[in-house]
């Protein structure tokens, strides 16, 4: 009973300081609730309000893609430098150590595999296991355009409602069908319409021609995906064009883990988002850092 034994006057009310109430980091996201903004926490660092999210979710529908064929060996490594990674809960129970304190968003929606229409999607997962994984985030494939948009704008919505009880923020993943435009013009209707309908954020493409566009109209943090595996420069470039133009980190997944050296290309694109680095100075990096992987490998 230390209060009771204690002399009042030894009591500090500081009461000529005003009681801090700071705005949260993330846009859009000040009037969420305690524990959403928690697990955002998980995802963005709020030192530099950006992630470097590592996207390893791609067996959900294509099987063993290249570079992913045996995540405890080519993956694991990488942990350490992903502030947040995207996978499936199979992969996430099989493979990934417990320890791994950092976020998680778990894929959770499916159904259609890369032999299907691939926007027949339904939600895949229960909250109860998404709690019980300690996940940050859910995300979900939103196909705008797509012959099952509908669908797939019900299954955001359901899980947006779904998440809101638990306090478990959503990415809405925009999927761009096959025969669509990637332009800015798509990307800003896209991640609009996840934005209005409730994603905590959004992951789309990067478009070199008006992407500022795309993340001015839209209200919460973009993330952008990697999309297919091109020079390691190039990528880099791609990262800090887009984080140049308001994007809050990458969702990156191929351009990393099919990189002749994986360690190396996740640090330096850490550097690009996180430090600002030019992505000739990343690629300098990479390059003097890729050979000691190489040999070591
Ligand atoms: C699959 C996904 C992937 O996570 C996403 O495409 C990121 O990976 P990559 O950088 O390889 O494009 O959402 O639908």
């Amino acid at each position: 009973m230390a209060d009771v034994d204690n002399v009042k006057e030894g009591k500090q009310f500081h009461v000529d300081v005003p009681a801090v109430s700071e705005s949260f980091f993330l846009k859009g996201s000040n009037s969420l609730d305690w524990g959403t903004k928690n697990r955002l926490s998980n995802i963005f660092n709020p030192d530099t309000g950006r992630t470097v999210m590592l996207a390893i979710d791609h067996g959900y529908f294509q099987g063993p893609t290249t570079g992913l064929e045996r995540i405890d060996v080519n993956i694991l490594p990488l942990l350490p430098y992903s502030d947040t990674l995207m996978l499936t809960r199979g992969i996430l129970r099989s493979i990934v150590p417990p320890t791994y304190t950092r976020g998680i968003v778990m894929r959770s929606s499916g159904g259609p595999s890369i032999l299907k229409e691939l926007s027949n999607e339904q939600l895949a997962v229960d909250i109860e296991d998404v709690i019980r994984l300690n996940c940050s985030a859910m995300a979900v494939q939103v196909h705008i355009g797509g012959e099952f948009e509908t669908q797939t704008v019900h299954n955001l919505t359901r899980l947006v409602d779904i998440g809101n009880r638990y306090g478990i923020p959503t990415l809405a993943v925009t999927a761009v069908g096959r025969q669509m435009v990637r332009d800015a013009k798509y990307m800003r209707l896209a991640s609009r319409i996840c934005a209005e309908l409730g994603a905590s954020y959004v992951k789309t493409y990067y478009v070199p021609e008006g992407f500022e566009t795309v993340t001015a109209s839209c209200p919460v943090p973009i993330v952008i995906a990697g999309g297919k595996k091109l020079p390691e420069l190039d990528a880099l470039k791609m990262a800090s064009n887009a984080i140049q133009q308001g994007a809050a980190g990458v969702d990156m997944g191929r351009n990393i883990f099919q990189s002749d050296a994986p360690v190396t290309m996740i640090q330096a694109v850490r550097k690009v988002v996180h430090e600002g680095e030019t992505p000739e100075h990343a690629h300098d990096y990479f390059l003097s850092m890729k050979r000691e992987e190489v040999k070591v490998g």
